[in-house]
């Protein structure tokens, strides 16, 4: 289904589905899974399966329509609570990323705008407003993407970090938006991407997305930033974001931050690629954003043959880190080009 239509997550009706390329094989494998229950979707979430805060956001908004089409509870109220008891399931999975919890208020949202009619009405009603997330998800990229290509015509290299492609989103991405725009109005383009330790997003995921779309990529290990930018290499820094705050503090994979500094001090500038439901204007500074803690075998062992570091050393693997908002040149977002300082809560 999605190698036909060319997205990284979708709603199957037929099977009531949640259906999403299982990211954790690429490059190597390209499998599209069928999710229909909670614990395989939570597994999903939380193993890697389906990441990047804007797919997160598409994909429980689907399983919760998936969920709720699957309830035998025929009584309203009872059908209400397994359908909270859902959203908590779904919004437990991981804790950065706010696509996630906005996706699920506005599920609530369409709940209770239909709970007067009845269950049908409402699951017929979830089903619809899943799609609709779904399909405004495309349409915010491609205005990322068209802000983003007019902001940065006459720039032809680019750093990005982890993956904020079309595979952490459903189509284009967010921070790969412009870059795919660029190519399409026949700039030339290159992309470094960062390999992102741990898990291996740039290395795994970006170049492969963007190797396939035929954009001239160099992989690089995190600590070469500095490199590239000394020698010239690139013109800007682009990267996603999970957590706008309202004071433009912005939560990304870890590493981030460290990519802001260092295109302060060599004066490239740094901008990160986000839709407005990635900013979270009820979190005030970055200091309250929540950071997600994930194994220390991500560090020790997963990618090694042999256990890399011995057995008594202990290691540190936060997920994501805070980028100042003083180090962020613009944010590029669905409605246009935005100083952190710009950021309002307003169509
Ligand atoms: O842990 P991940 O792979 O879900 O982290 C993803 C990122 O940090 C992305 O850069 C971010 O979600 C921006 S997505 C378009």
């Amino acid at each position: 289904m999605l190698e036909k239509t060319g997205r990284t997550v979708d709603y199957c009706r037929e099977d009531n589905s949640l259906v999403i390329l299982d990211q954790t094989l690429l490059p190597n494998t390209v499998r599209e899974l069928h999710l229909k229950n909670a614990d395989e979707i939570v597994e999903a979430i939380k193993s890697l399966r389906l990441r990047g805060a804007p797919c997160i956001g598409v994909s429980a908004a689907i399983a919760l329509s998936v969920l709720a089409n699957d309830s035998k509870q025929t009584e309203p109220e009872a059908f209400k609570r397994e359908f909270l008891k859902n959203c908590e399931i779904i919004t437990s999975a991981r804790p950065t990323a706010v696509n996630l919890f906005w996706a699920a208020e506005e599920m609530k949202k369409a709940f209770d705008s239909c709970f007067e009619k009845g269950v049908d009405a409402v699951k017929a009603e979830l089903a619809k407003r899943a799609e609709e997330i779904l399909e405004d998800d495309i349409a915010r990229c491609r205005s990322i993407g068209r802000h983003g290509a007019e902001l940065l015509k006459g720039k032809h290299s680019f750093l990005t970090h982890c993956n904020a492609g079309r595979l952490a989103c459903v189509k284009y991405g967010t921070a790969l938006a412009p870059v795919y725009f660029l190519k399409e109005q026949g700039e030339e383009v290159r992309v470094y991407a960062d390999e992102t330790r741990p898990l291996l997003q740039g290395a795994r995921l970006t170049a492969y997305e963007l190797t396939e779309a035929g954009i001239d990529t160099t992989v690089i290990c995190d600590n070469m930033a500095s490199y590239v930018m000394k020698n010239g290499l690139v013109d800007a820094v682009i990267t996603g974001a999970d957590r706008i705050a309202a004071n433009g503090d912005a939560a990304n994979k870890i590493g981030t931050s460290s990519l802001a500094v260092l295109a302060k001090y060599y004066k490239l500038p740094f901008y990160i690629c986000a839709p407005f439901s990635t900013v979270d204007f009820n979190c005030e500074s970055g200091e309250s954003i929540k950071i997600e803690m994930r194994d220390e075998a991500e560090i020790s062992e997963k990618w090694y043959s042999q256990r890399m570091t011995p057995k008594n050393v202990k290691c540190l693997n936060p997920a994501f880190d805070v980028t100042d908002a003083s180090l962020i040149t613009a944010f590029i977002t669905e409605r246009g080009v935005f100083a952190p300082s710009e950021l309002k809560n307003e169509e």
